[in-house]
């Protein structure tokens, strides 16, 4: 059901040093930071050859990585992105499977213009997984 590996996402407190980091000591393709305030994060985007990382700030009162950064202040992977076919049939096979989906089940537009759906990490080995439909 899972496809690619669309992206990882890594909270960090400082977006600025994080994107200089990337581009600079790591030699990655860095786009600029932009702000996606309906998800409440600042985001820039790294191209690399097979994928994307996606480093996250928060952004405004209510951002969903404000806390995230308070457990973990240096920073840490938030969460990782796979691409599905169809969202609404990943939907239904996890929740038959006892999987929770966040957010009342029905899909958002994510970052990317795309439906997403994220899945209780508590049910995925502690990890906080998106599925994209792509
Ligand atoms: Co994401």
């Amino acid at each position: 059901m899972i496809g690619r590996l669309n992206h990882v996402a890594i909270a960090v407190p400082d977006l600025a040093a994080a994107a200089a980091q990337y581009r600079d000591v790591l030699g990655a393709r860095v786009g600029p930071a932009q702000d996606e305030p309906e998800h409440g994060v600042t985001v820039v985007f790294i191209e690399l050859p097979n994928t994307k990382v996606e480093l996250l700030h928060p952004l405004g009162e209510n951002s969903p990585i404000a806390g995230f950064l308070e457990k973990n202040p240096s920073g840490g992977i938030h969460h990782i992105c796979y691409e599905v076919e169809d969202i609404l049939a990943a939907r239904d096979r996890l929740l038959a499977s006892g999987a929770r989906v966040l957010g009342g089940g029905e899909p958002r537009i994510g970052a990317h213009g795309k439906p997403v759906l994220f899945l209780h990490p508590k049910d995925f080995n502690g990890t906080l997984i998106e599925l994209e439909q792509v």
